[in-house]
């Protein structure tokens, strides 16, 4: 999940690559017929089943094991109850059925099975939804040769490593079909992924964002599959019905697992035999044979590769007249009379050349070579002012970059005067050459170094992983974003260091880990209690109150989840990662801007819109309610498919009472029954599809922290209270409310002002 869980920038309708067509290949293919001009089968062995043309070191399960090598992988079972018989990898359990064997390319081609996940009116049609999944052990996918693609409009489709390390995926999503187009793959209606290296296995995994109940018109079902690259053209149609039937995908296969100077030490057991070329497999665990330049034929039998008579087929040699094969190779001869290689002049040879004009060839060789020569002076000349060009730009670019950030700064604000500026030395010192020891955390943009100042001070230090131009705005755009913020809940910039290639952030030092370790840790988790979860919300509420609201120009955080809420000792919450966040200019309500956030607590409308406001913020935060309310975390695929999104799920079970089925066990007890389920009512308004339904976040604030009020002082339980009801009751109860104040924020103070001003100026 990492790849897509990390910041992922699901972009509204992808933009894709052009599919040219595969061949599928029902008999046998063109590089097996040049193949099969050769024998491939060691003598007694059997060559074939159905069309699969099976050659050595791949052997017929039901031949002598001399015909083959002794591994699973390379044994084909064939199961002749059909016909034409069926050849399947190793058993017929397996279920893999192999398409063809190539010997040459080290391919291997199998039959796989179409992924789809169906929706009706009801709901998840289960009997026409197949997840497929490949398991075998052997052979890696070939990263060149295969896509992922995944056909829908309500889409979101994933390529998952069984054992659960990493998954990766993409989505598409339209909302009718008169914007989609056939032809190839192009992010709209279907999108497409690369396949990694050293992958084995997957599994695929099928999503919609809405059970495709707006597009069930025309699209019902969801699609996805790895096949070759170019087999699958897609076309409009397939969004009511996939016609795409035979997906084939390509497995690359070596020998053993060794290298070639490895193996070669066992004379007995080394496969690649005489006139062959042995060549480690991409990851060096395994080798390949091949015959040499000049050979063909199958490089692990004995005498296998035997040599080519290039001058049998003009299209094989490059002579101008005459031809002679000789071993491995062949030679051009020249008649009597003429000198010269022989070989055609348009491929690069002189050709046979008549004696007589040996001189004039040398003065016209002669002129060439100095034209040549000037034009390749000229050329070094160019290429090196171009060079020296470049250098002079990156430099300003630097300076630039510089600049532009201490003129905001300026422009902006005297806070910023808190933020220094650090030399590179200075940090470099800090964190003992950016030792990997001191790495404490790697998120999107960077990668965070804890830090040690001369002065004794604790920090944290901020690393872009990649020096290109978005990021360096990311992080521009996050200094000024926190040189405006002034609030003891979120994670203080001390300063910045534009001196190195990337610039460097450097923070105060939160020492006790994030709210999401917290609370999805067992060990920590039982330790969170309800008023601690409690006060965790009600300041992280305070800080994007403030956000919203009060701060100089309002800023949306838009990734608002519980690992960027990071807790202090006294676990005083602290938010983080402003990289993504903007500042909305005031005359301004909503902004549009290219998707961004984080899957499970992304806004379904700002996903649908890409329009931008601060009820993105609130969905966001109804999600880390829900996750402190259920320990549960707010995408996981180890749960059953309708349960992956936590905010759907909580919403259904709100919606059939089933609410403290799902609580966490730590806080559902008795005393706490009323307020859990307050706030619960309170995250599924924050959870409303539109966000002009849901509260503001100064709405939520003010609700969570009378409810802390509450928490604190049992006297008040069972009542039923809504925020205005709570000012009144606080006005009569001085001492309760400056309570609550003393542990909030001193920015959601700062955003209470003007509602209490009396209380809290008297109370100060
Ligand atoms: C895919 O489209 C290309 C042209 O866009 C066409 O040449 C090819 O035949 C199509 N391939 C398949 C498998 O339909
Ligand atoms: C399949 O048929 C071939 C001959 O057609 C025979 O040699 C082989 O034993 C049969 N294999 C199985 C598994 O029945
Ligand atoms: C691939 O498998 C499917 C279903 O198992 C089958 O219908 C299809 O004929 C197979 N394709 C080939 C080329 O064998
Ligand atoms: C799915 O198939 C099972 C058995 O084949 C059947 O009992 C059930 O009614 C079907 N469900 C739907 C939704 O069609
Ligand atoms: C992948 O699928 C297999 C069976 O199809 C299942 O046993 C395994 O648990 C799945 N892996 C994950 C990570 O879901
Ligand atoms: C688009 O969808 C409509 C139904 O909403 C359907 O009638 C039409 O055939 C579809 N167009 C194509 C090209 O499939
Ligand atoms: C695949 O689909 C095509 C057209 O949709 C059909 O003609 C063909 O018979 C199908 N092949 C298999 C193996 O299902
Ligand atoms: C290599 O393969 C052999 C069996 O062929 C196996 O016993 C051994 O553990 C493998 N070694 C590694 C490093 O994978
Ligand atoms: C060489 O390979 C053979 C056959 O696999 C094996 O029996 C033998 O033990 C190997 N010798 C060494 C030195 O590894
Ligand atoms: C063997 O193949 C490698 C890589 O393809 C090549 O660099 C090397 O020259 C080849 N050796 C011979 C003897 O052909
Ligand atoms: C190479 O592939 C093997 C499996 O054949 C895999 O276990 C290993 O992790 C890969 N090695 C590297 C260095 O990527």
């Amino acid at each position: 999940m990492k790849r897509v869980e990390g910041r992922t920038m699901v972009i509204h309708e992808l933009l894709l690559k052009v599919v040219l067509l595969g061949t599928i290949i029902l008999g046998p293919s063109h590089n097996q017929i040049a193949e099969a001009a050769d024998s491939m089968t060691k003598a007694g062995c059997r060559s074939s089943c159905g069309n699969l043309l099976i050659p050595y070191p791949f052997g017929s399960s039901d031949s002598d094991p001399q015909c083959r090598i002794d591994r699973p992988s390379f044994i084909v079972y064939c199961d002749n109850s059909t016909s034409p018989p069926i050849p399947y990898m190793w058993k017929k359990s397996s279920n893999i059925e192999i398409l063809d064997i190539f010997v040459k390319d080290h391919e291997l081609r199998i039959n796989v099975s179409i992924g789809q996940d169906c929706y009706d009116s009801s709901g998840l049609d289960e009997n026409s939804s197949y997840y497929p999944s490949l398991h075998q052990p052997e052979f890696p996918i070939s990263s060149t040769k295969n896509k992922f693609t995944a056909v829908g409009c309500d889409t979101m489709a994933f390529f998952r490593d069984p054992r659960g390390k990493f998954s990766f995926g993409c989505a598409s999503l339209c909302s009718t079909n008169s914007t989609v187009s056939s032809g190839p793959c192009s992010g709209i209606g279907c999108c497409q992924a690369s396949i990694p290296r050293d992958t084995f296995n997957y599994n695929i995994s099928i999503w919609s964002f809405s059970y495709h109940s707006n597009v069930l018109d025309f699209n019902p079902c969801s699609y996805a599959f790895v096949a070759e690259t170019d087999a699958y053209n897609f076309s409009v149609s397939d969004l009511s019905r996939l016609k795409f039937n035979e997906s084939a995908l390509v497995l690359d296969w070596a020998i053993g697992n060794q290298t070639c100077e490895e193996a070669q030490k066992n004379s007995t057991s080394y496969m690649c035999t005489e006139n062959t070329n042995c060549t480690n497999a991409e990851n060096g665990s395994g080798y390949k044979c091949n015959c040499l330049e000049g050979y063909r034929g199958n490089p692990y039998l004995t005498n296998g590769c035997h040599d080519i008579d290039e001058c049998a087929d003009p299209k094989m040699n490059k002579c101008e007249r005459k031809c002679h094969n000789i071993e491995g190779s062949y030679t051009c001869l020249c008649p009597k009379g003429y000198y010269g290689d022989g070989k055609k002049v348009g491929g690069g040879g002189q050709g046979c050349i008549a004696k007589s004009s040996h001189l004039m060839k040398i003065l016209v060789g002669g002129a060439v070579g100095i034209i040549v020569l000037l034009f390749s002076i000229g050329f070094l000349y160019f290429g090196y002012k171009e060079r020296k060009l470049i250098r002079l730009k990156e430099q300003y670019f630097k300076q630039n970059g510089g600049l532009l950030l201490q003129q905001q700064l300026h422009e902006r604000d005297r806070t910023t005067k808190t933020v220094k500026i650090f030399s590179a030395q200075e940090l470099e010192k800090a964190t003992d050459n950016y030792d990997k020891s001191r790495i404490v955390g790697q998120g999107g943009y960077g990668t965070v170094y804890k830090g040690l100042l001369p002065n004794n001070m604790v920090v944290a230090i901020k690393k872009s992983k990649l020096v290109d131009q978005s990021q360096i705005e990311q992080f521009i755009n996050e200094v000024i974003v926190l040189s405006q913020i002034n609030n003891r809940n979120v994670v203080k910039l001390l300063g910045c260091c534009l001196e190195t290639d990337v610039p460097l952030l450097v923070y105060e030092f939160v020492d006790n880990g994030t709210l999401f370790d917290h609370v999805h840790n067992p060990n920590k988790s039982s330790k969170l209690s309800w008023e601690m979860r409690l006060r965790i919300a009600s300041e992280t509420a305070g800080v994007l109150s403030y956000l919203h609201s009060t701060a100089s120009t309002p800023i949306i955080h838009r990734d608002v989840k519980s690992s960027n809420i990071l807790l202090d000792a006294n676990y005083t919450a602290r938010v983080s990662d402003f990289g993504a966040s903007r500042l909305v200019p005031l005359d301004q309500t909503q902004l549009s801007t290219m998707v961004q956030g984080t899957l499970g607590y992304l806004d379904p409308e700002y996903f649908h819109t890409s329009q931008l406001t601060e009820k993105s913020d609130v969905y966001s935060f109804g999600v880390v309610l829900v996750e402190l309310l259920t320990g549960k975390k707010a995408l996981s695929f180890d749960r059953p498919e309708e349960e992956r999104s936590l905010a759907k799920y909580f919403l259904s079970s709100l919606k059939n009472d089933k609410l403290f089925q799902i609580v966490e066990e730590v806080i559902a007890n008795e005393e706490n029954n009323e307020q859990v389920r307050e706030v619960a009512n309170l995250a599924k308004r924050c959870l409303k599809i539109k966000g002009e339904e849901r509260p503001t976040m100064k709405e939520v604030a003010m609700e969570l922290e009378g409810l802390k009020a509450m928490a604190k002082h049992p006297w008040v339980n069972g009542i039923d209270v809504n925020p205005e009801e709570m000012v009144s009751l606080l006005e009569e109860k001085p001492d309760v409310y400056m309570d609550s104040i003393v542990t909030t924020s001193t920015g959601y103070a700062d955003s209470m002002k003007s509602h209490v001003m009396p209380l809290d100026s008297s109370g100060r």
